[in-house]
């Protein structure tokens, strides 16, 4: 071995000191004479590693001191990147796991999730929730699912299958209540109303005015009323006068109709009620708007089916909302109905919505001014004469005018005449009367 290596070596290393060793074969038998200068070879290599690797003594020694110290800097930079380097390779599987064990969660959590009501806490990790289908069940509180949010009432995600709570839903407000928030103002303003000055009035002095200066009241030292309801005739212009103010007010404007109030699972209805009526509270000043309130708010007799019960409890939740508001008077109701005698008196009672205002058939003069209002954006040929028909003794409801002012449009389009004239007027209104009597029974237009 020995030989093995510097005989290679020396090959290539140093091709030229062949000659000798060749000049050697002759008398084998001086091969210790051949080894020392192997050896010698080998040697002298070394040495020549040795010198390669001492540095050499370089003066003057201040100028390597300041070469030793930059590369000291250099050195010392070069750790930091080695150090940076590693701790990249170190955190990115971090990153991966932390993946891993999000998808691991979500294994964990089933998909879908089931929407339920937190009932009761238990312990730590147990807890009774419920949801809107079944009966109550005592289940699991998985590890991951921050604790401290949780309370009872608060909605919760469950597992599909085993119902433990997987999660919690932030945002509590039932999508069906703030569906019901008006965003965008209602085109209609107090302009497009003929008439119903008095209404007006009233409606602002009870619903606007306690809003925007309570101190008026503080003064007098009365209490602002909580409300109104509007009642009278179909399409005499209750639910106009309900857009304008939601039209003219800067008050948050919440409108319900009566009907949705009546939900498919026992419960909800007045759920949703109390619901909507802290909404009201948590955006006030705010108005609630409940049309057709006859929906839920008849008599109470004695109820039969279940589901009459049921639009009972909405109807006294909805008493009890009434009562339960404190005299900030921040929140302010208004319903509508065309049927005020079926109203519970319990609903209409001092003390809850006591102002009434009626909204009567118009009178002649407003009837001219709902005429105009209506005819106001038409092309009217010069022959038409809307006296006659505001003298008329039909009795006309706004919405009749309405009908009969969109109807003579549609007459003179059918035509394609550019201009509406009186001939329209006429027709029109003609088969606006027949068809409001034609679904009542004779007799009652005598
Ligand atoms: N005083 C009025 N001035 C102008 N337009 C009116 C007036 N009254 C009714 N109208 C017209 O009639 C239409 C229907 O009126 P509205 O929807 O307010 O009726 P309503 O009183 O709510 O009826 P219902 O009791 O059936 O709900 C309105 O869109 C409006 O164009
Ligand atoms: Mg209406």
């Amino acid at each position: 071995m020995g030989q093995g290596t510097p005989g290679g070596m020396n090959r290539q290393g140093f091709p030229g000191d062949r000659k000798p060793d060749g000049s050697d074969k002759k008398d084998k038998k001086f091969e210790p004479a051949a080894a020392p200068a192997r050896v010698g070879r080998k040697q002298r290599k070394q040495k020549g590693s040795e010198a390669a690797a001492r540095l050499p003594t370089v003066t003057p020694l201040t100028k390597c001191k300041l070469r030793l110290l930059k590369l000291e800097r250099i050195k010392d930079y070069l750790l930091m990147e080695e150090e940076f380097v590693a701790n990249q390779e170190r955190l990115k599987p971090q990153e991966e796991k932390a993946e891993e064990d999000r998808s691991k969660v979500d294994d964990l959590r089933g998909s879908p999730m089931s929407v339920g009501n937190l009932e009761e806490l238990i312990d730590e990790n147990h807890a009774i929730v419920s949801s809107s289908v079944g009966p109550e069940y005592y289940v699991g509180i998985l590890s991951f699912v921050d604790k401290d949010q949780l309370e009872p009432g608060c909605a919760i995600l469950m597992h599909n299958k085993v119902l433990s709570v997987v999660g919690l839903l932030q945002d509590e407000v039932d999508p069906m209540v703030s569906v019901m928030k008006v965003e965008k103002a209602p085109l209609e303003s107090y302009a497009d109303i003929g008439g119903l000055d008095s209404q007006i009035q009233e409606i602002k002095e009870a619903v606007e005015l306690p809003l925007t200066h309570p101190e008026l009241y503080e003064d007098i030292g009365i209490k602002p009323p909580k409300g109104v309801i509007l009642y009278g005739e179909p399409g005499t212009g209750k639910t106009l006068l309900a857009k304008a103010v939601a039209n003219s007010t800067s008050a948050t404007f919440l409108r319900v109709v009566g009907s949705e109030l009546i939900q498919k699972y026992l419960g909800d209805g007045p759920k949703l009620v109390r619901e909507l009526f802290r909404v009201a509270d948590d955006l006030s000043p705010s108005i609630v708007f409940i049309d057709e309130i006859d929906a839920v708010g008849t008599k109470r007799y004695d109820a039969h089916s279940g589901g009459e019960r049921e639009i009972q409890r909405t109807m006294l939740e909805l008493l009890n909302q009434l009562d339960g508001f404190d005299s900030r008077g921040d929140v302010k109701v208004i319903l509508a109905t065309n049927r005020i005698e079926s109203l519970d008196p319990a609903l209409l009672r001092p003390g809850r919505i006591d102002r009434k205002i009626e909204f009567p058939l118009p009178d002649i003069k407003t009837r001219r001014r709902i005429f105009q209002i209506h005819t106001s954006r038409m092309t009217l040929a010069d022959d038409v004469n809307l006296e006659e028909f505001v003298m008329t003794k039909d009795e006309f409801s706004g919405a009749d005018i309405k009908a009969i002012c969109t109807e003579a449009g549609l007459l003179a389009l059918r035509e394609r005449r550019m201009k509406v004239t009186h001939a329209d007027f006429k027709k029109a209104k003609e088969k606006v009367m027949f068809k409001k009597k034609e679904g009542v029974p004779e007799g009652l237009y005598m």
